[in-house]
């Protein structure tokens, strides 16, 4: 007698999708990327892979679609840190011609480890007397060959398309690498990295994001809206939710909505804001109330949702953290919105059209 094994659902251990599957192991992958290598203790960072690397004059990250959005976290980190920090779509930084010395330090960001046009990035580069660091997923990729250094982000095998756990783990290894760059490490951030794998837990086992993904799955467009430290997440979500669901969707930085994208908001294109950050939150709930003059249902992702609620039609609640880890919380809420949207829509999620999980192509 034999038995009918599916070896593709067996991968999925029980979940429809891969996506699904590796939202859900968020936690599990954030562990294994602090393991070993913070003493909260003794509030210090130990990140063997760079031991001798002076602090850099300025760090440069290249990378390409959610690992660009990575970047754009982890710029804001370092200068947090008074290391000036500069982010580039890998296809643009040849163009950019920005001065490289030898004290500058160029990190590419890219989960495959093969992307051409970060290859290329890193490449030039290199030839151009920086010292390159890869910051990969993939053991002995390309990028680990390539660059000087490697640091291993550690979120394991990901199968589905669209990047999940991998852009969670790229920014917990740029929250190291900000801290073992620094003359000074945060107890306090420290602290909330270790704590991050409950906080992300506590936003899976919500399950608001289906009924709100339902309700909404027939609009023109979204956008996305958030700021500060908030605003790459506000471009990550939109992305997730254009590359799995095929809907137009945008996003923002909150204050730059007035300026050109308001022309277009209507009833029928809902705004995701992340609303978060004590003083900021008045600022953001502001451009919230701009999009809802215009009939436009808000959902806002947020850790004051007893402020937030009453200007909102939907309310994502996330735990209260530091400024510096809420963007990794928030945006599992927005993963959990573009996943259950596509699956409205009877999307192929783990394989949409037109894309590729590495594009090794210029
Ligand atoms: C492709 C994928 C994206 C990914 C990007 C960068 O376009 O579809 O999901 O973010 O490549 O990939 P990398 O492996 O360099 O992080």
């Amino acid at each position: 007698e034999t038995v009918d094994w599916d070896p593709d659902a067996a991968g999925k251990s029980g979940y429809d999708h891969y996506m699904r599957k590796e939202i859900a192991e968020q936690p599990r992958a954030i562990r294994d990327c602090l393991r070993g290598r913070v003493t909260e203790l003794e509030g210090t960072v130990s990140l063997p892979e760079l031991e001798g690397l002076e602090t850099p004059s300025s760090v440069q990250f290249v990378a390409c679609g959610t690992s660009y959005h990575a970047g754009l976290f982890g710029e804001r980190l370092l200068r947090r840190r008074g290391i000036h920090a500069q982010t580039f779509v890998a296809s643009e930084y040849d163009a950019a011609e920005v001065p490289i010395d030898d004290g500058t330090l160029v990190v590419g960001i890219t989960q495959s480890g093969e992307t051409a046009d970060t290859m290329r990035a890193l490449r030039g580069a290199g030839r151009a007397g920086a010292t390159t660091l890869a910051l990969t997923n993939v053991v002995a990729s390309s990028a680990a060959r390539e660059c000087d250094r490697v640091l291993y982000i550690r979120a394991g095998p990901e199968i589905s398309v669209a990047a999940t756990k991998s852009f969670a783990s790229q920014q917990v290894t740029l929250s190291l690498l900000a801290n073992a760059l620094a003359d000074t490490t945060s107890r306090a951030h420290l602290r909330e990295l270790r704590r991050l794998p409950e906080y992300v837990q506590s936003v899976l086992d919500d399950t608001g994001t289906r009924e709100v993904a339902e309700a909404l799955a027939d609009a023109d467009a979204y956008f996305f809206i958030g700021r500060g430290d908030n605003a790459p997440v506000a471009l990550e979500g939109a992305l997730k939710l254009k590359e799995i669901s095929y809907e137009h969707a945008e996003g923002f930085p909150a204050g730059e909505l007035k300026h050109g994208p308001l022309a277009l908001v209507t009833p029928n294109t809902p705004v995701f804001a992340i609303v978060s950050g004590r003083s900021k939150t008045a600022e953001t709930i502001g451009n919230v109330n701009e999009v809802r003059a215009r009939g436009a249902p808000v959902v806002a992702v947020t850790d004051d949702p007893e402020s937030v609620a009453p200007h909102t039609e939907y309310v994502l609640e996330i735990p209260e953290t530091r400024p510096s880890v809420v963007p990794i919380v928030a945006n599992v809420q927005l993963q959990l919105v573009a996943y259950w949207l596509a699956n409205a829509l009877d999307r192929p999620i783990d394989r949409p059209r037109n894309l590729a999980k590495s594009v090794t192509v210029l």
